[in-house]
């Protein structure tokens, strides 16, 4: 059998669960890559709120946000955003990034396949210097060997000065990464996510 004819039939299948809801959308890519995704829930909204908390939306032009999975940021960093900010979204499954495509219509936001890894090509190729913000809801510690420390260390390149890493997960694990790079490291726990989300903010001063 062709593997173009096996493509076909996998994009027919995702054209017709187009319409099933988030959390369908979310459990479908949690059980076909469990290791990259790492969650089998997408985080509650007492986590987003604590998390976006700490952006100035008046000095965010460029905002980046790694594993955007079925939008649970994505949603809110939008609603937040100026009208002239841009939103570049990279998740490395293509069926999350195309899920994004089809749920929201904002002009400001730009759905990448690609890896957090190579997020200073990806800015660039979007025609970005830097980043303002990095959101990172990437499972660190279930990601292969080094790739957790190049994205911390990415990142830090990435940033403006002044810029913030902003990350969640259920685990300590990505602080671990962020600590050669970032001086200050901001951190809080919330509880009412399931399981408790660990928080971070590293900022680059
Ligand atoms: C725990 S889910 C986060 C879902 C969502 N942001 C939320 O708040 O519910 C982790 C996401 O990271 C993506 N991912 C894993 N490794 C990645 C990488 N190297 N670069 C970009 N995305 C990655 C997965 O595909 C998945 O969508």
């Amino acid at each position: 059998m062709s593997s173009s004819w096996e493509e076909a039939r996998r994009e027919n299948r995702i054209a017709r669960n187009a319409g099933g809801g988030p959390l369908w959308h979310f459990l479908r890519g949690f059980i076909k890559h469990p290791v990259m995704v790492g969650a089998a829930l997408p985080s509650s909204k007492a986590t987003i709120d604590k998390v976006l908390a700490k952006v100035d939306w008046s000095k965010c032009k460029l905002f980046v946000e790694y594993g955007p999975g079925v939008g649970t940021f994505t949603e809110h960093v939008l609603n937040r955003m100026a009208p002239d900010a841009t939103l570049i979204a990279i998740d490395t499954n293509p069926d999350f990034i195309r899920y994004l495509r089809r749920k929201f219509a904002d002009s400001r936001l730009f759905p990448v396949t690609g890896s957090a890894a190579d997020v200073r090509q990806i800015v660039a190729d979007c025609g970005f210097d830097h980043a303002d913000y990095v959101l990172s809801g990437l499972p660190f510690s279930t990601l292969p060997n080094n790739v957790g420390p190049e994205i911390a260390a990415e990142t830090h390149e990435v940033l403006r000065p002044g810029g913030c890493f902003l990350v969640y997960q259920y685990t300590a694990k990505a602080r671990d990464f962020m600590v050669p790079h970032f001086e200050r490291i901001d951190r809080a726990l919330e509880w009412l996510n399931i399981p408790p989300c660990q928080i971070f903010w590293g900022w680059k001063d």
